[in-house]
Protein backbone atom coordinates (compact mmCIF):
# COMPACT_ATOMS: atom_id res chain seq x y z
CA UNK A 1 0.00 0.00 0.00
CA UNK A 2 1.06 3.82 -0.69
CA UNK A 3 0.42 5.23 2.56
CA UNK A 4 1.60 8.55 1.18
CA UNK A 5 -1.12 8.88 -0.95
CA UNK A 6 -4.04 8.23 1.25
CA UNK A 7 -2.17 10.62 4.42
CA UNK A 8 -3.51 13.78 4.73
CA UNK A 9 -1.69 16.85 3.58
CA UNK A 10 -1.34 17.83 7.32
CA UNK A 11 0.73 14.68 7.75
CA UNK A 12 3.43 15.53 5.13
CA UNK A 13 4.32 18.27 8.31
CA UNK A 14 4.43 15.44 11.09
CA UNK A 15 8.30 14.41 11.25
CA UNK A 16 9.88 12.40 13.92
CA UNK A 17 11.13 15.09 16.52
CA UNK A 18 14.90 15.29 17.38
CA UNK A 19 14.62 14.96 20.95
CA UNK A 20 12.67 11.40 20.71
CA UNK A 21 15.45 10.25 18.79
CA UNK A 22 17.75 11.28 21.31
CA UNK A 23 15.60 10.47 24.62
CA UNK A 24 16.57 6.68 23.07
CA UNK A 25 20.30 7.47 23.72
CA UNK A 26 19.76 7.79 27.54
CA UNK A 27 19.44 3.90 27.64
CA UNK A 28 22.51 3.47 26.74
CA UNK A 29 24.62 3.80 30.16
CA UNK A 30 27.85 5.25 29.53
CA UNK A 31 25.93 8.61 27.88
CA UNK A 32 25.85 11.21 30.21
CA UNK A 33 23.02 13.35 29.51
CA UNK A 34 22.09 16.60 29.19
CA UNK A 35 18.91 16.03 26.22
CA UNK A 36 16.09 15.25 27.51
CA UNK A 37 14.41 17.68 29.71
CA UNK A 38 12.19 15.86 32.03
CA UNK A 39 12.32 15.94 35.81
CA UNK A 40 14.44 13.82 38.41
CA UNK A 41 12.01 10.53 38.90
CA UNK A 42 13.80 10.51 42.45
CA UNK A 43 11.94 13.53 43.10
CA UNK A 44 8.71 12.16 42.50
CA UNK A 45 6.07 12.11 45.19
CA UNK A 46 5.56 8.03 44.66
CA UNK A 47 4.56 7.20 48.46
CA UNK A 48 1.79 10.28 48.44
CA UNK A 49 0.33 9.49 44.77
CA UNK A 50 0.66 5.16 46.58
CA UNK A 51 -1.54 6.31 49.46
CA UNK A 52 -4.00 8.75 47.08
CA UNK A 53 -4.65 5.52 44.87
CA UNK A 54 -5.05 3.50 47.38
CA UNK A 55 -7.40 5.28 49.19
CA UNK A 56 -9.23 6.62 45.90
CA UNK A 57 -9.63 2.96 44.60
CA UNK A 58 -10.69 1.22 48.24
CA UNK A 59 -13.32 3.99 49.11
CA UNK A 60 -16.78 4.97 47.67
CA UNK A 61 -14.80 7.00 44.98
CA UNK A 62 -13.74 4.69 43.47
CA UNK A 63 -16.97 4.16 41.00
CA UNK A 64 -16.36 7.98 40.10
CA UNK A 65 -12.71 7.47 39.36
CA UNK A 66 -13.38 4.12 37.02
CA UNK A 67 -16.47 5.48 35.21
CA UNK A 68 -16.77 7.72 32.39
CA UNK A 69 -16.31 11.39 33.36
CA UNK A 70 -17.39 15.11 32.22
CA UNK A 71 -15.19 16.57 29.70
CA UNK A 72 -14.18 19.61 31.98
CA UNK A 73 -12.47 17.65 33.93
CA UNK A 74 -12.48 16.48 38.00
CA UNK A 75 -14.59 19.55 39.62
CA UNK A 76 -12.13 19.49 42.53
CA UNK A 77 -9.17 19.77 40.62
CA UNK A 78 -10.53 22.63 38.86
CA UNK A 79 -11.37 24.34 42.22
CA UNK A 80 -7.56 23.61 43.12
CA UNK A 81 -6.26 24.97 40.05
CA UNK A 82 -8.73 27.94 40.31
CA UNK A 83 -7.64 28.87 43.64
CA UNK A 84 -3.62 28.35 43.03
CA UNK A 85 -4.37 31.18 39.90
CA UNK A 86 -6.25 33.44 41.98
CA UNK A 87 -2.84 33.29 43.97
CA UNK A 88 -0.71 34.69 41.09
CA UNK A 89 -2.89 37.01 40.18
CA UNK A 90 -5.73 35.42 38.23
CA UNK A 91 -8.93 35.15 39.85
CA UNK A 92 -11.13 32.57 38.42
CA UNK A 93 -12.94 29.63 39.02
CA UNK A 94 -13.64 26.49 37.80
CA UNK A 95 -15.82 27.60 34.94
CA UNK A 96 -12.18 28.74 33.99
CA UNK A 97 -10.57 25.81 33.80
CA UNK A 98 -10.32 22.61 31.46
CA UNK A 99 -8.04 19.83 32.47
CA UNK A 100 -6.30 18.40 29.01
CA UNK A 101 -3.86 15.53 29.02
CA UNK A 102 -0.72 17.43 29.64
CA UNK A 103 -0.67 20.99 28.82
CA UNK A 104 0.89 19.49 25.56
CA UNK A 105 -2.87 18.91 24.68
CA UNK A 106 -3.67 22.01 25.40
CA UNK A 107 -1.59 23.01 22.63
CA UNK A 108 -2.88 20.46 20.48
CA UNK A 109 -6.33 22.11 20.58
CA UNK A 110 -5.89 25.42 20.87
CA UNK A 111 -3.45 24.67 17.50
CA UNK A 112 -7.15 22.82 16.30
CA UNK A 113 -9.41 26.13 17.58
CA UNK A 114 -7.56 28.75 15.83
CA UNK A 115 -5.29 27.82 12.80
CA UNK A 116 -6.56 27.03 9.44
CA UNK A 117 -4.32 26.08 6.59
CA UNK A 118 -1.47 29.51 5.75
CA UNK A 119 -2.93 30.75 9.02
CA UNK A 120 -0.16 32.23 10.88
CA UNK A 121 1.45 31.51 14.32
CA UNK A 122 4.01 34.27 16.43
CA UNK A 123 6.40 31.87 18.42
CA UNK A 124 10.12 33.06 19.42
CA UNK A 125 12.66 32.29 17.44
CA UNK A 126 13.64 29.48 19.18
CA UNK A 127 10.52 28.17 20.55
CA UNK A 128 9.38 24.74 22.63
CA UNK A 129 9.37 22.39 20.19
CA UNK A 130 6.63 20.35 21.08
CA UNK A 131 4.51 22.80 20.26
CA UNK A 132 5.57 23.53 16.79
CA UNK A 133 5.02 19.94 16.83
CA UNK A 134 1.70 20.23 17.83
CA UNK A 135 0.92 23.30 15.50
CA UNK A 136 2.09 21.47 12.42
CA UNK A 137 -0.62 19.21 12.38
CA UNK A 138 -2.53 22.22 11.43
CA UNK A 139 -0.58 23.62 8.55
CA UNK A 140 0.14 27.37 9.95
CA UNK A 141 2.63 29.49 8.64
CA UNK A 142 5.16 30.50 11.08
CA UNK A 143 6.51 34.44 11.93
CA UNK A 144 9.04 35.63 14.43
CA UNK A 145 7.71 37.35 17.97
CA UNK A 146 10.34 39.21 18.98
CA UNK A 147 9.15 41.70 21.94
CA UNK A 148 12.60 43.77 21.80
CA UNK A 149 12.14 44.45 18.23
CA UNK A 150 9.32 47.22 17.21
CA UNK A 151 8.10 45.32 14.57
CA UNK A 152 4.60 46.61 14.23
CA UNK A 153 0.97 44.78 13.69
CA UNK A 154 0.40 46.23 10.50
CA UNK A 155 3.88 44.81 9.11
CA UNK A 156 3.04 41.04 11.14
CA UNK A 157 -0.61 41.43 9.38
CA UNK A 158 0.60 42.08 5.90
CA UNK A 159 3.42 39.17 6.10
CA UNK A 160 0.35 36.74 7.06
CA UNK A 161 -1.70 37.90 4.16
CA UNK A 162 1.32 37.68 2.01
CA UNK A 163 1.08 33.48 2.80
CA UNK A 164 -2.64 33.45 2.20
CA UNK A 165 -3.82 33.55 6.44
CA UNK A 166 -4.17 35.63 8.91
CA UNK A 167 -2.40 36.43 12.20
CA UNK A 168 -4.48 34.15 15.03
CA UNK A 169 -2.15 33.91 17.95
CA UNK A 170 1.19 34.48 19.65
CA UNK A 171 2.38 31.27 21.43
CA UNK A 172 5.52 31.81 24.29
CA UNK A 173 6.36 29.82 26.65
CA UNK A 174 7.17 32.49 29.20
CA UNK A 175 9.03 32.00 32.65
CA UNK A 176 12.11 29.68 31.93
CA UNK A 177 11.61 29.14 28.38
CA UNK A 178 12.21 25.72 26.96
CA UNK A 179 15.12 25.69 25.63
CA UNK A 180 16.49 28.91 26.06
CA UNK A 181 15.93 29.15 29.86
CA UNK A 182 14.93 33.10 29.75
CA UNK A 183 11.99 34.80 31.07
CA UNK A 184 10.14 37.45 29.82
CA UNK A 185 10.41 40.62 31.88
CA UNK A 186 6.65 42.28 32.59
CA UNK A 187 7.63 45.11 29.81
CA UNK A 188 8.13 42.41 27.40
CA UNK A 189 5.15 40.73 28.52
CA UNK A 190 3.48 43.78 28.22
CA UNK A 191 4.47 44.14 24.94
CA UNK A 192 3.20 41.51 23.45
CA UNK A 193 0.09 42.22 24.89
CA UNK A 194 -0.18 45.49 23.42
CA UNK A 195 0.78 43.73 19.69
CA UNK A 196 -2.05 40.85 20.51
CA UNK A 197 -4.65 43.91 21.38
CA UNK A 198 -3.24 45.53 17.80
CA UNK A 199 -3.69 42.66 16.00
CA UNK A 200 -6.40 41.21 18.02
CA UNK A 201 -5.44 37.83 18.19
CA UNK A 202 -5.37 35.73 21.23
CA UNK A 203 -1.89 34.41 23.20
CA UNK A 204 -0.97 31.09 24.23
CA UNK A 205 1.08 31.84 27.11
CA UNK A 206 2.63 28.41 28.11
CA UNK A 207 3.85 28.39 32.40
CA UNK A 208 5.13 25.19 32.16
CA UNK A 209 7.50 25.79 34.34
CA UNK A 210 6.27 28.57 36.19
CA UNK A 211 6.89 26.95 39.74
CA UNK A 212 10.16 26.01 39.44
CA UNK A 213 11.76 29.50 40.40
CA UNK A 214 15.08 28.95 42.08
CA UNK A 215 16.08 32.83 42.55
CA UNK A 216 14.70 36.75 41.35
CA UNK A 217 11.22 37.88 41.58
CA UNK A 218 8.65 36.31 40.22
CA UNK A 219 6.65 38.11 37.20
CA UNK A 220 2.79 38.12 36.76
CA UNK A 221 1.50 35.64 34.17
CA UNK A 222 0.26 37.68 31.16
CA UNK A 223 -3.30 36.68 32.07
CA UNK A 224 -2.65 38.35 35.12
CA UNK A 225 -1.32 42.04 33.51
CA UNK A 226 -4.50 41.34 31.30
CA UNK A 227 -6.80 40.96 33.94
CA UNK A 228 -5.72 43.89 35.48
CA UNK A 229 -6.28 46.11 33.02
CA UNK A 230 -9.65 44.93 31.44
CA UNK A 231 -11.21 44.14 35.15
CA UNK A 232 -12.00 40.01 34.22
CA UNK A 233 -10.99 37.09 32.68
CA UNK A 234 -13.88 36.98 30.66
CA UNK A 235 -12.49 39.99 28.60
CA UNK A 236 -8.78 38.54 28.01
CA UNK A 237 -7.13 37.03 24.89
CA UNK A 238 -5.00 35.49 26.65
CA UNK A 239 -5.13 31.77 27.61
CA UNK A 240 -2.43 30.33 30.27
CA UNK A 241 -1.76 26.68 29.99
CA UNK A 242 -0.14 24.77 33.35
CA UNK A 243 0.92 21.39 34.12
CA UNK A 244 1.31 18.78 36.80
CA UNK A 245 3.86 17.29 34.98
CA UNK A 246 7.40 19.47 36.09
CA UNK A 247 6.02 19.77 39.32
CA UNK A 248 4.31 16.35 40.30
CA UNK A 249 4.68 13.50 37.49
CA UNK A 250 4.35 13.94 33.90
CA UNK A 251 3.37 10.10 33.57
CA UNK A 252 -0.20 11.18 35.23
CA UNK A 253 -0.70 13.37 31.77
CA UNK A 254 -2.59 16.08 33.50
CA UNK A 255 -2.58 20.20 32.15
CA UNK A 256 -5.17 22.76 32.04
CA UNK A 257 -5.93 25.58 30.25
CA UNK A 258 -7.57 28.67 31.82
CA UNK A 259 -9.17 31.47 30.50
CA UNK A 260 -12.65 33.20 29.38
CA UNK A 261 -15.28 31.07 29.84
CA UNK A 262 -16.08 31.46 25.99
CA UNK A 263 -13.49 29.93 25.03
CA UNK A 264 -13.42 26.98 27.32
CA UNK A 265 -16.85 25.90 26.63
CA UNK A 266 -15.45 25.85 22.69
CA UNK A 267 -12.60 23.56 24.08
CA UNK A 268 -14.75 21.43 26.27
CA UNK A 269 -16.68 20.04 22.67
CA UNK A 270 -13.51 19.54 21.29
CA UNK A 271 -11.95 17.82 23.97
CA UNK A 272 -15.56 16.02 23.83
CA UNK A 273 -14.84 14.75 20.67
CA UNK A 274 -11.25 13.70 21.15
CA UNK A 275 -11.15 11.99 24.19
CA UNK A 276 -14.55 12.41 26.12
CA UNK A 277 -12.04 13.54 29.17
CA UNK A 278 -8.86 13.05 30.93
CA UNK A 279 -8.30 10.32 33.28
CA UNK A 280 -10.40 10.63 36.02
CA UNK A 281 -8.52 8.51 38.38
CA UNK A 282 -5.24 10.20 37.39
CA UNK A 283 -7.13 13.82 38.52
CA UNK A 284 -8.43 12.50 41.71
CA UNK A 285 -4.70 11.51 42.80
CA UNK A 286 -3.47 14.79 41.79
CA UNK A 287 -5.90 16.37 43.29
CA UNK A 288 -5.39 14.52 46.62
CA UNK A 289 -1.73 14.69 46.08
CA UNK A 290 -1.64 18.71 45.53
CA UNK A 291 -3.95 19.66 48.06
CA UNK A 292 -1.97 17.85 50.78
CA UNK A 293 1.98 18.41 49.40
CA UNK A 294 2.02 21.08 46.79
CA UNK A 295 3.66 23.57 48.25
CA UNK A 296 6.23 21.77 50.67
CA UNK A 297 6.92 19.23 47.63
CA UNK A 298 7.72 22.23 45.28
CA UNK A 299 10.06 23.47 47.94
CA UNK A 300 12.00 20.60 48.10
CA UNK A 301 12.53 20.27 44.26
CA UNK A 302 13.44 23.80 44.04
CA UNK A 303 15.98 23.38 45.91
CA UNK A 304 17.32 20.35 44.17
CA UNK A 305 17.18 21.58 41.13
CA UNK A 306 18.46 25.20 42.15
CA UNK A 307 21.73 23.16 43.50
CA UNK A 308 22.40 21.43 40.04
CA UNK A 309 21.75 24.86 38.09
CA UNK A 310 24.45 26.17 40.14
CA UNK A 311 26.69 23.30 39.39
CA UNK A 312 26.21 23.59 35.52
CA UNK A 313 26.89 27.35 35.73
CA UNK A 314 29.92 27.18 37.83
CA UNK A 315 30.89 24.40 35.61
CA UNK A 316 30.47 26.22 32.29
CA UNK A 317 32.25 29.47 33.62
CA UNK A 318 34.90 26.71 34.47
CA UNK A 319 35.35 24.42 31.51
CA UNK A 320 33.80 26.74 28.58
CA UNK A 321 36.40 28.32 26.46
CA UNK A 322 35.93 32.16 25.14
CA UNK A 323 33.35 33.11 22.63
CA UNK A 324 30.61 30.65 23.89
CA UNK A 325 28.01 32.70 25.72
CA UNK A 326 24.95 30.88 28.20
CA UNK A 327 22.08 31.92 29.53
CA UNK A 328 21.74 32.40 33.26
CA UNK A 329 17.93 30.78 34.45
CA UNK A 330 16.42 32.07 37.12
CA UNK A 331 14.49 28.36 36.84
CA UNK A 332 13.03 25.79 34.80
CA UNK A 333 15.56 22.80 33.62
CA UNK A 334 17.58 24.67 30.57
CA UNK A 335 19.95 26.36 30.15
CA UNK A 336 20.87 27.57 26.37
CA UNK A 337 24.73 27.87 24.91
CA UNK A 338 25.51 30.06 21.63
CA UNK A 339 28.68 28.45 20.16
CA UNK A 340 30.53 30.98 17.63
CA UNK A 341 29.29 31.65 14.84
CA UNK A 342 29.91 29.05 12.36
CA UNK A 343 30.03 26.01 14.70
CA UNK A 344 27.23 23.46 14.21
CA UNK A 345 25.57 22.21 17.03
CA UNK A 346 24.35 18.33 15.65
CA UNK A 347 27.66 18.16 14.03
CA UNK A 348 29.06 18.38 17.95
CA UNK A 349 26.54 15.81 18.90
CA UNK A 350 27.72 13.59 16.47
CA UNK A 351 31.29 13.92 17.60
CA UNK A 352 30.69 14.02 21.37
CA UNK A 353 29.01 10.31 20.63
CA UNK A 354 31.76 8.49 19.06
CA UNK A 355 34.07 10.50 21.82
CA UNK A 356 33.14 12.23 24.90
CA UNK A 357 29.94 10.79 25.30
CA UNK A 358 27.74 13.12 26.91
CA UNK A 359 24.40 13.79 24.60
CA UNK A 360 22.54 17.36 24.69
CA UNK A 361 20.04 18.86 21.99
CA UNK A 362 21.08 20.58 19.05
CA UNK A 363 19.23 24.12 18.77
CA UNK A 364 18.37 24.35 15.40
CA UNK A 365 15.52 21.93 15.75
CA UNK A 366 13.85 25.22 17.99
CA UNK A 367 13.79 27.41 15.06
CA UNK A 368 10.62 27.48 12.66
CA UNK A 369 13.27 28.53 10.29
CA UNK A 370 16.07 25.97 10.58
CA UNK A 371 17.95 28.51 11.82
CA UNK A 372 20.26 28.53 15.46
CA UNK A 373 22.46 25.74 13.79
CA UNK A 374 25.08 27.31 16.59
CA UNK A 375 23.16 26.74 20.05
CA UNK A 376 22.82 23.97 22.19
CA UNK A 377 20.09 23.11 24.79
CA UNK A 378 21.40 21.82 27.70
CA UNK A 379 19.20 20.85 30.93
CA UNK A 380 20.47 20.09 34.38
CA UNK A 381 17.19 18.40 35.71
CA UNK A 382 18.18 14.74 35.43
CA UNK A 383 21.50 14.41 36.58
CA UNK A 384 23.13 15.10 40.04
CA UNK A 385 25.80 17.57 40.75
CA UNK A 386 29.02 15.58 40.39
CA UNK A 387 27.74 14.13 37.00
CA UNK A 388 26.96 17.36 35.74
CA UNK A 389 30.60 18.53 36.81
CA UNK A 390 32.39 15.80 34.46
CA UNK A 391 29.50 15.89 31.44
CA UNK A 392 30.71 19.43 31.31
CA UNK A 393 33.95 19.37 31.52
CA UNK A 394 34.22 16.54 28.68
CA UNK A 395 31.90 19.01 27.21
CA UNK A 396 34.19 21.77 27.44
CA UNK A 397 36.53 19.35 25.86
CA UNK A 398 34.81 19.05 23.01
CA UNK A 399 34.52 22.37 22.54
CA UNK A 400 37.36 23.34 22.99
CA UNK A 401 38.85 21.30 20.02
CA UNK A 402 35.89 22.16 17.84
CA UNK A 403 36.52 26.00 18.83
CA UNK A 404 40.01 25.51 18.11
CA UNK A 405 39.07 23.43 14.36
CA UNK A 406 37.48 26.53 13.32
CA UNK A 407 39.49 29.26 14.46
C1 LIG B 1 7.37 24.58 27.33
C2 LIG B 1 6.63 23.29 27.45
N1 LIG B 1 5.31 23.29 27.28
C3 LIG B 1 4.59 22.16 27.37
C4 LIG B 1 5.20 20.95 27.62
C5 LIG B 1 4.33 19.72 27.66
O1 LIG B 1 4.31 19.19 28.92
P1 LIG B 1 3.11 18.31 29.48
O2 LIG B 1 2.26 17.89 28.33
O3 LIG B 1 3.76 17.16 30.14
O4 LIG B 1 2.35 19.20 30.42
C6 LIG B 1 6.58 20.89 27.80
C7 LIG B 1 7.25 19.59 28.04
O5 LIG B 1 8.42 19.43 28.04
C8 LIG B 1 7.31 22.09 27.71
O6 LIG B 1 8.64 22.09 27.84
Amino acid sequence: MKWEQVFASRASRMKASEIRELLKLLDQPDILSFAGGIPDPALFPTAEFQTAIADILSGPRAEVALQYSVSEGYGPLRDWIAGQMGRIGVPCDAGNILITSGSQQALDYLGKLFLSPRDTALVGWPTYLGALGAFNAYEPEYDRLDPRTNRSADDYAEAAAVKGGRVKFAYMSVDFANPTGETMDASARQSVLQLAEDLDIAIIEDAAYQSLRYDGEAVPPILALEIAQKGSIEAARTLYCGSFSKTLAPGLRVGWICGAREVISKLVLMKQAADLHSSTLNQMAIADVAGRIFDDHVARIRSAYRARRDAMLGALAAHMPQGVEWTRPEGGMFIWITLPAGMDGAALLARSLQGQRVAFVPGAAFFADGSGRNTIRLSFSRTDEAVIAEGISRLGVLVREAVGAVG
